[in-house]
């Protein structure tokens, strides 16, 4: 007798080829779950690889839209943009954030116009224009909040009259989506949504992106407003109070180290739930593969499905164009 006893359940046969496994799948990674975040930077055919993110580069717009361009056609639906700014345009107050024709404002604009359908999704920070490196005002050493709400809500107001669609708030800074939810609304941008970074962690894992935009905090670090990364119920109280404050959807950041953050927001959130898989994500993955340790193209898939699995509705990831690529 080969079976030692009677098995009447084996789940080895919903595995047993790869038709059966495809049908018996309960998660997929689509083209709609996809956001691409982009960092831009002023200039014609500009660029600029990152070096701790094979494969990512600071663009120019001309190159932006060739892309965009590429992908759109392949179901592309959203950008997170993030702009590089000038080192002799930053100040204590970022003043360059509030700029109605500054670069990012203009890259709206733009973009909008060659791509209406395109979802325009922008970041509410002071960091990359601020001199201090911190994504809110800076006093004495401290991250003053309430001051701050003012300028974020500027920021949102000019990037949704530049023709954002959704303005995501990253700063971290207590009640800035009600602050940034009223001044929309009374600028007449009702329209305009709001993704939250609702459970933002104090995370290492930004590493690469603040070399990136060259964003990195001048002093100390961020974590008297972002989240430590022992807490989940603190999570949970973001939640309510973003709710409470009319965010649209939120977001859980970083995405693979958080997935238990995730699924807890996805068991307690009204509206859609998103996670960022960050620049420290991407490097892992690409920087393990280039040194011959995992597949890049397995790594990245079973990262981005776990990040389904664990509950997002939508996913910001640098790796949107291969896998929209090889989705076709
Ligand atoms: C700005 C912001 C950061 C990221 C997104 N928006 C950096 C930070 O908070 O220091 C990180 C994204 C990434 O690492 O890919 N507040």
């Amino acid at each position: 007798m080969a079976t030692p006893y009677y098995l009447s359940q084996r789940p080895r046969r919903n595995r047993i080829n790869a038709s059966i496994r495809d049908l018996t799948q309960e998660n997929r990674v689509t083209a709609n779950d996809l956001i691409w975040p982009v960092f831009i930077k002023p200039g014609r055919q500009v660029n600029e690889a990152i070096k701790s993110m094979p494969g990512v580069s600071r663009m120019s717009l001309d190159v932006l839209e060739a892309q965009v361009c590429e992908l759109m056609p392949l179901g592309l639906k959203a950008l997170a943009l993030f702009p590089i700014i000038e080192d002799s345009l930053k100040d204590s107050k970022a003043t360059e954030a509030i700029n109605k024709n500054g670069f990012l404002p203009e890259s709206i604009k733009r973009l909008k116009d060659k791509f209406p359908e395109l979802v325009l999704i922008t970041d509410v920070a002071m960091d990359p224009y601020s001199s201090d490196g911190h994504d809110g005002i800076v006093e004495n050493g401290k991250i003053l909040n309430d001051p701050s709400l003012d300028i974020l809500a500027q920021m949102a107001c000019i990037q949704a009259e530049a023709g954002a669609d959704i303005v995501a708030p990253s700063d971290m800074m207590d009640g800035r989506v009600g602050h940034i939810r009223q001044a929309l609304d009374e600028s007449s941008f009702s329209e305009v949504g709001i993704l939250s970074y609702t459970a933002k962690y104090a995370s290492c894992f930004y590493g690469p992106f603040r070399e990136a935009l060259d964003s990195a905090p001048k002093f100390g670090d961020k974590k008297t407003y972002q989240m430590n990364p022992a807490n989940s119920l603190e999570a949970l109280r973001e939640l309510e109070l973003d709710l409470a404050e009319g965010t649209d959807m939120v977001m859980v950041k970083p995405a693979l180290a958080y997935l238990d953050i995730i699924s807890q927001l996805k068991a307690h959130s009204t509206v859609p739930v998103a996670a960022y898989q960050v620049s420290g994500e991407y490097a892992q993955i690409t920087l393990a593969a280039q040194a011959g340790i995992m597949n890049l193209e397995q790594a990245r898939n079973e990262a981005l499905i776990s990040i389904k699995r664990a509950g997002a509705d939508l996913i910001l990831s640098y790796f949107t164009p291969e896998v929209l690529r090889s989705l076709r």
